[in-house]
Protein backbone atom coordinates (compact mmCIF):
# COMPACT_ATOMS: atom_id res chain seq x y z
CA UNK A 1 0.00 0.00 0.00
CA UNK A 2 1.30 3.78 -0.76
CA UNK A 3 1.43 6.27 2.05
CA UNK A 4 -1.02 8.83 1.17
CA UNK A 5 -0.78 12.56 2.69
CA UNK A 6 -3.32 11.61 5.55
CA UNK A 7 -1.38 8.61 6.86
CA UNK A 8 1.97 10.18 7.61
CA UNK A 9 2.46 11.09 11.22
CA UNK A 10 2.52 15.00 10.69
CA UNK A 11 1.21 15.87 14.29
CA UNK A 12 4.24 14.03 15.58
CA UNK A 13 6.88 15.67 13.02
CA UNK A 14 9.72 17.71 15.34
CA UNK A 15 10.95 20.93 13.90
CA UNK A 16 14.16 21.53 15.76
CA UNK A 17 15.68 17.75 14.65
CA UNK A 18 14.23 18.56 11.36
CA UNK A 19 16.86 21.96 11.67
CA UNK A 20 19.74 20.13 13.15
CA UNK A 21 19.53 17.20 10.24
CA UNK A 22 19.03 20.36 7.31
CA UNK A 23 19.41 23.59 7.83
CA UNK A 24 21.79 24.32 11.11
CA UNK A 25 24.85 24.00 9.47
CA UNK A 26 24.22 25.30 5.94
CA UNK A 27 25.02 23.11 3.32
CA UNK A 28 26.13 24.01 -0.21
CA UNK A 29 22.98 23.51 -1.97
CA UNK A 30 20.52 24.85 0.01
CA UNK A 31 22.83 28.82 -0.57
CA UNK A 32 23.29 28.28 -4.03
CA UNK A 33 19.23 27.75 -4.50
CA UNK A 34 18.94 31.07 -1.72
CA UNK A 35 21.08 32.68 -4.77
CA UNK A 36 19.19 31.48 -7.55
CA UNK A 37 16.09 31.94 -6.00
CA UNK A 38 17.31 35.73 -5.03
CA UNK A 39 18.28 36.71 -8.49
CA UNK A 40 15.28 35.73 -10.10
CA UNK A 41 12.93 37.71 -7.66
CA UNK A 42 15.30 40.56 -8.29
CA UNK A 43 14.97 39.86 -12.13
CA UNK A 44 10.94 39.60 -12.07
CA UNK A 45 10.72 43.00 -9.97
CA UNK A 46 13.56 44.91 -11.58
CA UNK A 47 11.33 47.86 -12.64
CA UNK A 48 10.26 47.77 -8.47
CA UNK A 49 7.83 45.64 -7.20
CA UNK A 50 4.08 47.12 -7.10
CA UNK A 51 2.83 48.58 -4.30
CA UNK A 52 1.27 45.62 -1.50
CA UNK A 53 2.27 42.66 -2.52
CA UNK A 54 1.20 39.85 -0.97
CA UNK A 55 3.25 36.69 -0.12
CA UNK A 56 2.82 32.72 0.48
CA UNK A 57 4.97 30.03 1.28
CA UNK A 58 3.27 26.75 1.48
CA UNK A 59 3.90 24.03 3.80
CA UNK A 60 6.72 26.22 5.34
CA UNK A 61 7.57 23.38 8.00
CA UNK A 62 10.87 24.47 9.63
CA UNK A 63 12.54 26.67 6.78
CA UNK A 64 12.20 30.61 6.67
CA UNK A 65 14.95 31.13 3.80
CA UNK A 66 12.12 30.94 1.05
CA UNK A 67 9.95 33.81 3.32
CA UNK A 68 13.00 35.67 4.01
CA UNK A 69 13.84 35.47 -0.04
CA UNK A 70 10.35 36.97 -0.25
CA UNK A 71 10.97 39.80 2.30
CA UNK A 72 11.85 43.29 0.60
CA UNK A 73 8.63 42.39 -2.25
CA UNK A 74 6.10 42.07 0.18
CA UNK A 75 3.83 43.76 2.06
CA UNK A 76 2.13 40.53 4.11
CA UNK A 77 3.90 36.81 4.03
CA UNK A 78 1.44 33.77 4.99
CA UNK A 79 3.04 30.95 5.88
CA UNK A 80 1.26 27.70 5.36
CA UNK A 81 1.72 25.12 7.16
CA UNK A 82 -0.08 21.31 8.29
CA UNK A 83 2.14 19.91 10.98
CA UNK A 84 1.02 21.61 14.61
CA UNK A 85 4.77 21.70 16.01
CA UNK A 86 5.96 23.28 12.85
CA UNK A 87 3.13 26.26 13.06
CA UNK A 88 4.22 26.65 16.93
CA UNK A 89 8.02 27.23 15.61
CA UNK A 90 7.05 29.19 12.51
CA UNK A 91 4.83 31.14 15.19
CA UNK A 92 7.98 31.23 17.88
CA UNK A 93 10.05 32.46 14.82
CA UNK A 94 7.78 35.47 13.63
CA UNK A 95 7.03 36.56 17.27
CA UNK A 96 8.65 39.56 19.28
CA UNK A 97 11.97 37.81 19.85
CA UNK A 98 12.81 37.82 16.29
CA UNK A 99 14.00 34.55 14.91
CA UNK A 100 16.75 32.14 15.40
CA UNK A 101 20.08 32.77 14.60
CA UNK A 102 20.40 29.62 12.29
CA UNK A 103 18.56 31.43 9.52
CA UNK A 104 21.65 34.50 9.35
CA UNK A 105 23.84 32.01 7.14
CA UNK A 106 20.88 32.41 4.64
CA UNK A 107 20.27 36.28 5.01
CA UNK A 108 24.08 36.95 4.61
CA UNK A 109 23.29 35.22 1.41
CA UNK A 110 20.40 36.99 0.29
CA UNK A 111 21.64 40.13 1.07
CA UNK A 112 24.70 40.43 -1.65
CA UNK A 113 21.40 41.70 -3.94
CA UNK A 114 20.88 45.19 -4.05
CA UNK A 115 17.22 44.81 -2.67
CA UNK A 116 18.06 42.63 0.14
CA UNK A 117 20.54 45.35 1.68
CA UNK A 118 18.36 47.74 3.23
CA UNK A 119 16.45 45.43 4.84
CA UNK A 120 16.26 44.57 8.86
CA UNK A 121 15.40 41.21 8.60
CA UNK A 122 14.27 40.17 11.93
CA UNK A 123 12.16 43.39 12.41
CA UNK A 124 10.75 43.25 9.08
CA UNK A 125 9.62 39.40 9.24
CA UNK A 126 7.99 39.73 12.62
CA UNK A 127 6.03 42.21 11.12
CA UNK A 128 4.46 41.43 8.04
CA UNK A 129 4.61 37.45 8.60
CA UNK A 130 2.12 35.57 9.65
CA UNK A 131 1.47 31.67 10.32
CA UNK A 132 -2.04 29.70 9.24
CA UNK A 133 -2.54 26.38 10.23
CA UNK A 134 -3.97 24.67 6.30
CA UNK A 135 -4.10 21.51 4.21
CA UNK A 136 -1.93 22.70 0.98
CA UNK A 137 -4.71 20.18 -0.37
CA UNK A 138 -7.98 21.98 0.53
CA UNK A 139 -6.28 25.09 -0.79
CA UNK A 140 -9.10 25.78 -4.31
CA UNK A 141 -7.79 28.21 -5.35
CA UNK A 142 -10.38 31.12 -3.77
CA UNK A 143 -7.31 33.03 -2.39
CA UNK A 144 -4.49 34.01 -4.26
CA UNK A 145 -1.21 35.49 -4.03
CA UNK A 146 1.29 37.60 -5.45
CA UNK A 147 4.55 35.63 -5.30
CA UNK A 148 4.90 32.02 -3.77
CA UNK A 149 7.11 29.46 -2.95
CA UNK A 150 6.91 25.92 -2.05
CA UNK A 151 9.57 24.26 -0.87
CA UNK A 152 9.81 20.39 -0.82
CA UNK A 153 6.43 19.87 0.16
CA UNK A 154 4.10 18.11 -3.26
CA UNK A 155 6.80 15.25 -3.32
CA UNK A 156 7.50 15.05 0.11
CA UNK A 157 4.38 14.70 1.55
CA UNK A 158 2.76 11.22 -0.49
CA UNK A 159 3.87 8.33 -1.67
CA UNK A 160 1.04 8.83 -4.49
CA UNK A 161 1.20 10.67 -8.17
CA UNK A 162 -2.06 11.80 -7.63
CA UNK A 163 -1.45 13.68 -4.60
CA UNK A 164 1.96 15.31 -6.02
CA UNK A 165 0.08 16.16 -8.68
CA UNK A 166 -2.79 17.72 -6.82
CA UNK A 167 -0.05 19.57 -4.59
CA UNK A 168 1.29 21.10 -7.18
CA UNK A 169 -1.64 22.50 -8.67
CA UNK A 170 -3.04 23.52 -5.81
CA UNK A 171 0.15 25.52 -5.08
CA UNK A 172 -0.25 27.01 -8.92
CA UNK A 173 -4.10 27.70 -8.45
CA UNK A 174 -2.87 29.72 -5.30
CA UNK A 175 -0.70 32.34 -7.15
CA UNK A 176 -2.42 35.57 -9.32
CA UNK A 177 -1.67 36.00 -12.91
CA UNK A 178 1.73 36.95 -13.57
CA UNK A 179 3.10 35.88 -9.54
CA UNK A 180 6.76 34.97 -9.60
CA UNK A 181 7.67 31.73 -8.01
CA UNK A 182 9.69 29.67 -6.69
CA UNK A 183 9.49 25.67 -6.38
CA UNK A 184 12.01 23.19 -4.72
CA UNK A 185 11.99 19.28 -5.06
CA UNK A 186 14.25 16.06 -3.68
CA UNK A 187 14.82 14.23 -6.77
CA UNK A 188 13.94 10.71 -6.89
CA UNK A 189 13.51 10.46 -2.85
CA UNK A 190 12.67 7.42 -1.21
CA UNK A 191 11.29 9.07 1.98
CA UNK A 192 12.84 10.29 4.73
CA UNK A 193 13.08 9.97 8.69
CA UNK A 194 12.42 12.85 11.11
CA UNK A 195 13.61 11.42 14.28
CA UNK A 196 11.34 8.49 15.14
CA UNK A 197 9.49 9.39 12.65
CA UNK A 198 9.38 7.95 8.67
CA UNK A 199 7.65 10.44 5.81
CA UNK A 200 6.79 9.47 2.21
CA UNK A 201 8.20 10.96 -0.93
CA UNK A 202 6.89 10.62 -4.63
CA UNK A 203 10.28 10.15 -7.00
CA UNK A 204 10.25 12.94 -9.07
CA UNK A 205 12.70 14.15 -11.59
CA UNK A 206 13.59 16.66 -13.73
CA UNK A 207 11.21 16.07 -16.55
CA UNK A 208 8.57 14.92 -14.21
CA UNK A 209 8.92 18.72 -12.16
CA UNK A 210 8.99 20.43 -15.26
CA UNK A 211 5.57 18.45 -16.63
CA UNK A 212 3.82 19.06 -13.69
CA UNK A 213 4.24 22.74 -13.65
CA UNK A 214 4.62 23.93 -17.62
CA UNK A 215 0.57 24.01 -18.02
CA UNK A 216 0.72 26.84 -15.48
CA UNK A 217 3.71 28.61 -16.79
CA UNK A 218 4.87 30.16 -19.63
CA UNK A 219 8.37 31.51 -18.54
CA UNK A 220 10.16 28.43 -16.63
CA UNK A 221 13.27 27.38 -15.20
CA UNK A 222 14.35 24.28 -14.10
CA UNK A 223 17.62 23.83 -11.82
CA UNK A 224 18.62 20.02 -11.55
CA UNK A 225 21.33 19.61 -8.98
CA UNK A 226 23.06 16.70 -8.14
CA UNK A 227 23.90 17.36 -4.32
CA UNK A 228 22.78 14.53 -2.35
CA UNK A 229 22.31 15.60 1.36
CA UNK A 230 22.02 12.53 2.63
CA UNK A 231 21.24 8.37 1.18
CA UNK A 232 18.27 8.05 -0.42
CA UNK A 233 17.65 10.63 -2.89
CA UNK A 234 19.76 11.73 -5.99
CA UNK A 235 19.39 15.60 -5.37
CA UNK A 236 17.52 18.68 -5.90
CA UNK A 237 15.70 20.23 -8.44
CA UNK A 238 14.53 24.12 -8.02
CA UNK A 239 11.81 25.77 -10.40
CA UNK A 240 11.88 29.48 -11.07
CA UNK A 241 8.81 31.05 -13.18
CA UNK A 242 5.95 32.98 -13.10
CA UNK A 243 2.23 31.39 -13.22
CA UNK A 244 0.25 32.18 -16.25
CA UNK A 245 -1.54 35.47 -17.24
CA UNK A 246 -4.70 33.74 -18.28
CA UNK A 247 -6.10 31.75 -15.20
CA UNK A 248 -9.27 29.50 -15.19
CA UNK A 249 -11.64 30.47 -12.47
CA UNK A 250 -11.87 27.86 -9.87
C1 LIG B 1 10.03 18.00 3.79
S1 LIG B 1 9.13 19.14 4.72
C2 LIG B 1 9.57 20.68 3.95
C3 LIG B 1 9.51 21.82 4.91
C4 LIG B 1 10.08 23.15 4.42
N1 LIG B 1 9.24 23.74 3.40
C5 LIG B 1 11.50 23.02 3.94
O1 LIG B 1 11.82 23.63 2.90
O2 LIG B 1 12.33 22.41 4.58
C6 LIG B 1 7.45 18.87 4.16
C7 LIG B 1 6.50 19.84 4.80
O3 LIG B 1 5.20 19.70 4.23
C8 LIG B 1 4.25 19.83 5.28
N2 LIG B 1 3.01 19.21 4.83
C9 LIG B 1 2.76 17.88 4.71
N3 LIG B 1 1.51 17.70 4.25
C10 LIG B 1 0.98 18.93 4.08
C11 LIG B 1 -0.29 19.40 3.62
N4 LIG B 1 -1.25 18.55 3.25
N5 LIG B 1 -0.51 20.73 3.56
C12 LIG B 1 0.47 21.60 3.91
N6 LIG B 1 1.68 21.21 4.37
C13 LIG B 1 1.94 19.89 4.44
C14 LIG B 1 4.93 19.10 6.41
O4 LIG B 1 4.34 19.35 7.65
C15 LIG B 1 6.34 19.64 6.30
O5 LIG B 1 6.49 20.87 6.95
Amino acid sequence: MMDRNADAPWSQFDPEVYVDLNYRTPLEVDLLIVRLMRDYFSRCYAQGAPASVRGVDVGAGANLYPALSMLPWCEKILLLEYATPNVEYLERQASGGGYDTAWDAFWNELREAPAYRDVEPRSRFGEIVRVERANLLDLDGQRRWDIGTMFFVADSMSECADEFQRGVECFMDALTGGAPFAAAFMKESLGYQVGAHKYPAYRVNADRVRESLQPFTAELEIHDMDHMVRPGHEGMILALGRRNQAIATP
